[in-house]
């Protein structure tokens, strides 16, 4: 979910709704805003999308609303209670005197709420908020900005889970309260006005001065002061940073969709996240390392984990990090990790890859290796975060603000980030490989010419992507690091097109799911160099004739110069010739395109598809 809060000399609702826009990628079944104005809170809110709620203020009366300058707003991803107007926050409690917003899952809501309708208190909602906001009106004893501060401080020690809480109320004018435990909250500090979101994009045009919050903290905005202390009240400090970010970077840029400048931005992203990496004796550079040499020599094994698309860059990081270091390497999603008790010690580290640094399971099973003494690596995009926050080492992916629910420049900046951590392993601990490290660092500094020669021929691909609309479904087959390439092209399609799209290992295709391919099911085939790997590109050869013998309409994404697939393929897509480990940052690119296109001849929303968030920030 996306939380803002406002208090200043400004009209409230105004600036609440841009920041809700810009959060809008957090979550989007819902949103709904409270603005205290004169004695009162008043409140609107919608299921569905954010110009619904804009709609309904249009037409509402909105001269009250219109006016208070103290306010908060969220836009929703729905855990407790379905997608309702009902559910939709702010909450309300004390005959609509007080107002609560939160992102997060309230785990002891059950026996809060029978609690509470024990003593008489009836709910509107389903949700796990509701709660809050009425222990909140229970709590908070007396008027004014400390009284309702010193009840959230109350009702945060009752409440078990994770939560960002915001709460307003018409008995504390010209105050916002905030709380937070697991869940994101930056304070934006202004001049005479002071903001509250989940991150900083919500109030990058007012201000660049933000503090984060602590976990376990509360803090009170009002126009001239941030005040913040830990859950019992005594004095605590949030940490103080400046945003760099431009502001006109989390904008469309000309394009129709984020996601489209999102994949343009690809050369840029990951000639971004190579600068200042690779020095020129050949040594790479992490940027954070509370780690030192000596402890990554003693590593003896490395599990990635992560979710999502970040996953499949986790899957290709296998493949390099065994090659180079001969350490072995597993990777997992995060959601499974830690309830399989993994076997951790501190000779193991542990890579966390994600694009928020805020994904709920990838940070769970970052705490649970670090409890078992894993040494914890984050590859992250978004400075600040709680997941590098937690790591002892982090190695930042410079994709810039990515706002398009499915990932795209993250992706090939984690894969980047991926490989420069293999590179930094093999050299930390003296490889037999030496010679091969320094080719591959030479090869990465070209691949943002590569994918940038990929984005100048996709035109064939988009009208490629229109004739397969209607399709039923789409398989995808690759081998090596082929094989995530195909899961994340199945992944983007399911996403972006709601399309039936499964990723296989072509190998595997004969044990099984060969049994799908009937007459003009579109197969993706992502094929591996000639060279290198000869073996494997004649296998995937091999399979690509026999899913055509079957009646399979193949898609074939091959190198330049690789002739012997030209036979076999109904539609080729050309990549420049890449060493196989590296080859993902090509391959992907055009199945990126294709699901684009396709969900967009669809008619479907492309950068905010149905039930998704892009920060899933419950487990
Ligand atoms: C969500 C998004 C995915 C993303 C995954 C992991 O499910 O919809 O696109 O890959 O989270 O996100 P992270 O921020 O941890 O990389």
């Amino acid at each position: 979910c996306g939380i803002v809060g406002y208090v200043g000399g400004r009209p409230a609702l105004g600036i609440v709704m841009d920041g809700l826009r810009r959060l809008e990628y957090r979550g989007y079944d819902s949103a709904g805003v409270a603005v205290v104005a004169a004695d009162e809170v008043l409140t609107e809110k919608r299921a569905g999308k954010l110009a619904i709620l804009e709609k309904a203020l249009a037409e509402g009366d909105i001269a009250g609303i219109a006016q208070g300058t103290t306010g908060i707003g969220h836009t929703r991803w729905a855990t407790h209670g379905g997608p309702t107007d009902r559910n939709a926050h702010p909450h309300l409690a004390r005959d609509g005197r007080v107002a609560v917003i939160h992102n997060g899952i309230i785990e002891n809501f059950a026996k809060l709420r029978a609690e509470l309708e024990a003593d008489g208190v009836e709910f509107t909602s389903e949700t796990d908020t509701e709660c809050v906001a009425h222990l909140l009106a229970r709590e908070m004893i007396g008027d004014g900005a400390q009284a309702l501060a010193e009840g959230m401080r109350r009702v945060c020690r009752l409440l078990q889970g994770a939560f960002t809480l915001l709460a307003v109320s018409a008995d504390a004018p010209g105050a916002v309260v905030g709380a937070r435990r697991n869940s994101p909250l930056v304070v934006g500090r202004g001049e005479g006005e002071n903001f509250l979101a989940s991150d900083v994009s919500a109030f990058i045009e007012h201000t660049r001065e933000a503090v984060e919050l602590g976990q376990d903290q509360v803090v009170l905005i009002t126009a001239d002061g941030i005040e913040i202390t830990d859950f019992d009240g005594e004095p605590a400090t949030g940490r103080d940073f400046h945003i760099d970010w431009d502001a006109s970077a989390a904008e469309k840029g000309g394009y129709d969709y984020f996601m489209l400048k999102e994949i343009a931005e690809q050369p840029d992203a990951i000639a971004d996240t190579l600068l200042g990496r690779l020095k020129e004796n050949g040594d790479i550079v992490l940027d954070e390392v509370r780690l030192s040499d000596q402890d990554l020599r003693d590593v003896d094994k490395v599990f990635i984990v992560a979710c999502g698309t970040a996953y499949h860059a986790g899957m290709v990081a296998k493949y390099a990090i065994e090659h180079w270091t001969r350490i072995p390497c597993e990777v997992e999603l995060a959601s499974e990790f830690r309830y399989r008790d993994p076997v951790l010690d501190r000779s193991t580290l542990v890579v966390a890859i994600s694009q928020s640094g805020e994904t709920m399971d990838t940070l769970m099973a970052l705490r649970h290796a670090k409890e078992q003494k894993a040494r914890v690596l984050a590859i992250c995009n978004t400075n600040g975060s709680t997941i590098p926050r937690e790591s002892d080492a982090v190695l930042y992916t410079h994709a810039g603000p990515e706002i398009a629910v499915a990932s795209t420049k993250a992706f090939l900046t984690q894969l980047i980030a991926c490989y420069l951590v293999g590179l930094h392993l093999a050299q930390v601990r003296g490889i037999k490989y030496a010679d091969e490290v320094a080719a591959v660092v030479e090869q990465l500094q070209r691949m943002p010419g590569k994918v940038r020669e990929v984005l100048e021929t996709m035109e064939p691909v988009r009208e490629l992507a229109r004739s397969l609309a209607d399709a039923k479904s789409v398989l995808f087959i690759g081998r090596h690091v082929g094989y995530p390439v195909a899961l994340e092209g199945a992944l983007k399609l399911k996403e972006l097109a709601y399309m039936h799209a499964e990723g296989f290992a072509a190998g595997e295709l004969k044990h099984g799911p060969i049994a799908l391919i009937d007459q003009g099911c579109p197969v993706v085939c992502v094929v591996p160099s000639p060279a290198g790997r000869g073996v494997l590109h004649d296998k995937i050869v091999s399979n690509i004739q026999e899913v055509r013998a079957r009646g399979a309409r193949t898609i074939v994404i091959a190198e330049e110069g690789d002739t012997a697939v030209e036979p076999y393929a109904d539609h080729l897509v050309r990549v420049p010739r890449t060493p196989t480990l590296l080859a993902p940052l090509v391959t992907t690119v055009p199945l990126q395109v294709l699901a684009c296109e396709i969900a967009a001849t669809r008619g479907h929303d492309v950068d905010q598809p149905r039930n998704l968030a892009k920060s899933v920030t419950v487990e």
